[in-house]
């Protein structure tokens, strides 16, 4: 199989422009100013995919709606790390059916993670025939072709061919914050983790060229971004494909060093390729969060083993050990997974003494869901549903008695934050470690950096005041 990324060049890149402008001259042409709507599932490799999806759009002459009723393109990009976020995309797909007799001639796409899987784009073909196109991340970047051979051609559209990936560059992002930027450092993921359906569906793991990397960073901080987070499956091998000497800790370094009042988060870190050279990266710059999202997954080294996680307790303890060592105010998050085929029951004693002498801030739980193609669907899972919903409703409770003991630790305290928003009269910020804060003051402080005095804490949120 051919294995190579595909680099779309500039050349290429430039053809989807004229599409651009021959949709644009589509609808100039009746008159019409269209309307398009995106609706993102997932995760935040989604959400930067789906600011794309509307760069592209606005460049071809659509506003962009927020709703799909009566929006003349509806794109659906979706998610399909679990069974239940799939279920979900097809019934909202299923009532699609109804917008599209309401509004004639609206055209609904299907993109993102399950455009990659083929039994999804069979289903699609043969049973939703209100969808116009399904396309799979691969082939995000060829949008404005797509589109235009819809409303041309008025054919069905399926780009859904299975590739190792390819990077393109220069595709118009339309953002959804100006303070808070999503910047995606790398695609795919080389992992294979027994449970994990991301390698088949966003392909192999492969890095975006430092230059390009700063240069979108630089323009973001100019422009008055506060907050950069950097995405990829498993930043920690960011660049392994492409340099000998340079990693994801000296590309944190060199973002560090552009000029500006600004905090680099990033996510999501694999233990596997975590290193201590990172954590001393991070704890010698103040524009790197002290904030670690690090996930376990499980704290019994065999089910870590039959994950394919490539660490074992040990290590993945070390690594926390060092991290707090060298950054004390460290804020540390991390996704568990309860009810991996065959894990039992003294196993999953093992996750819970491993949140409970690790003290997350906060974790994502989730129970497994076997997803077909993937090695752990074919392994014995005798363990029934409701003893797996049992151990998960004993973990969250494990984890938010943890929670709420450390937000209450943080009353009294003065932490600098970036006030972001406003919700429902009160403004809204983020500590450094990432944790929200709500608290009374003018909105003309929006975008600014404030010393916030902690007053107030429940599980999930702190409440304050501006010192
Ligand atoms: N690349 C990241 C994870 C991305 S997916 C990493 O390896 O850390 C986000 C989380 O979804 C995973 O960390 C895992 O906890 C959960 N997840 C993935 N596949 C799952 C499955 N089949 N069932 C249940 N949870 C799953
Ligand atoms: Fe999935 Fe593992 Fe890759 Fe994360 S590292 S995306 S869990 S295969
Ligand atoms: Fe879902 Fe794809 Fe992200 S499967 S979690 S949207 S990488």
């Amino acid at each position: 199989m051919n294995t190579k990324t595909t680099v779309i060049s500039e050349a290429e890149l430039s053809k989807q422009f004229v599409f651009c402008d021959k949709i644009s001259a589509y609808w100039h042409d009746k008159n019409t100013t269209p309307v398009a709507y995106v609706e993102t599932y997932g995760c935040q490799q989604n959400e930067a995919d789906s600011e794309k999806l509307r760069g592209y759009l606005i460049q071809s002459g659509y506003t962009i709606g927020s709703e799909a009723e009566g929006a003349d393109v509806v794109i659906m990009n979706t998610c399909a790390i679990r069974e239940h976020a799939e279920q979900r995309v097809f019934g909202n797909l299923g009532a699609l059916t109804h917008t599209k007799r309401r509004h004639q001639g609206q055209k609904i796409f299907l993109c993102g993670c399950m455009a990659g899987e083929t039994k999804v784009s069979d289903r699609i073909k043969k049973s939703y025939p209100h969808v116009d196109g399904v396309f799979s991340t691969h082939h995000l970047w060829q949008f404005p072709e797509i589109l235009w051979n819809v409303l041309s051609r008025g054919k069905r559209q399926f780009y859904i061919e299975d590739e190792p990936g390819s990077i393109a560059e220069g595709i118009p992002q339309a953002r959804d914050n100006a303070l808070k930027s999503w910047v995606s450092i790398m695609y795919g993921c080389n992992n294979f983790c027994t449970y994990c359906i991301v390698p088949y569906v966003r392909g192999r793991e492969r890095s975006r060229k430092k230059e390009d990397i700063l240069a979108e960073c630089r323009c973001l901080i100019e422009a008055g971004s506060k907050e950069i987070t950097l995405l990829g499956q498993n930043v920690n091998s960011y660049g392994k494909d492409l340099y000998n000497d340079f990693d994801f800790a000296d590309l944190l370094a060199a973002i560090a060093e552009i000029p500006g009042q600004f905090l680099i988060r990033f996510m999501t870190s694999h233990p596997r390729d975590a290193s201590k050279k990172l954590f001393d990266t991070m704890a010698a710059s103040p524009k790197i969060a002290k904030q670690l999202h690090l996930p376990f997954q499980s704290g019994s080294t065999r089910v870590l083993k039959a994950m394919n996680r490539h660490y074992d307790r040990e290590k993945y303890l070390e690594l926390v050990r060092y991290a707090k060592q060298v950054m004390p105010e460290l804020v540390l998050t991390s996704d568990v997974i309860v009810g991996f085929p065959g894990e039992t029951e003294e196993e999953f004693e093992e996750t819970i003494s491993l949140i409970e002498s690790v003290h997350y801030d906060s974790l994502f739980t989730f129970i497994f869901s076997s997803r077909p193609g993937t090695p752990a669907a074919e392994m014995e899972d005798p363990t029934p549903k409701e003893e797996k919903n049992r151990r998960f409703d004993r973990l969250c409770a494990v984890q938010n008695a943890i929670s709420e003991e450390i937000h209450a630790n943080y009353i009294g305290k003065t932490l600098r934050c970036l006030i972001d928003g406003v919700d429902k009269d009160l403004l809204t910020a983020r500590t450094e470690g990432g944790r929200l804060v709500r608290l009374e003051g003018d909105e003309s402080l929006i975008g600014t950096f404030a010393d916030v005095t902690i007053t107030g804490a429940t599980t999930w949120s702190l409440t304050g005041q501006l010192k």
